[in-house]
């Protein structure tokens, strides 16, 4: 073989590679963006959680349960929306601050304070006639059978936050 003859060679396999290198390059940019979008929200942390200025004073919030409204931003994958929440507080005996949702815990209907005639000083739900006494435990012999879910919170700068319903201490 004349060293022309292998010359020619090694110039077509440096192609070869030249090629195969570009052509590679080019593939891992068009796969790194769909592989980008794709684990984009499990990168994103933090959003959505977190606890929430309800807007009212502690210096506000007395013995008796008040429902409380607000939105929270919710991100779910792509999908970003406001997401309503309410919960009813007041200060325990204790004085203590209690926030509970207003979730029955039956079939997930509203319940609210002093929501029956019957039943004063009572959390009432209308579905079903469901019963909470004032620290949100169930009454037995109604249909609910675990106690209302309490909010996260925390107190700053005198405001309230709350977080996520989580189950009662008492549950
Ligand atoms: S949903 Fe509340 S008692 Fe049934």
């Amino acid at each position: 073989m004349s060293e022309e003859k292998k010359q020619q060679v090694s110039r077509r396999q440096f192609l070869n590679y030249t090629l195969m290198g570009v052509g590679g390059f080019m593939a891992a940019g068009l796969l790194i963006s769909p592989v980008r979008m794709a684990i984009d929200p499990v990168l994103k942390s933090g959003e959505g959680g977190g606890l929430a200025n309800v807007g009212i004073a502690v210096d506000e919030i007395t013995n008796e349960p008040t429902r409380i409204d607000w939105s929270v931003d919710q991100v779910d994958g792509w999908y970003e929306s406001q997401v309503s929440r309410s919960a009813w507080v007041f200060k325990d005996e204790n004085d203590e601050i209690v926030a509970f949702s207003p979730v029955c815990k039956h079939l997930g209907c509203v319940v609210s304070w002093e929501g029956s005639e019957k039943y004063p000083n009572e959390f009432f739900c209308p579905c079903h006639d469901g019963r909470y006494y004032k620290n949100g435990v169930n009454v037995p012999g109604t249909p609910p059978l675990t106690p209302l879910d309490e909010y996260e919170m925390e107190i700053k700068d005198g405001m309230l936050f709350l977080g996520d319903p989580k189950p009662h201490r008492e549950a």
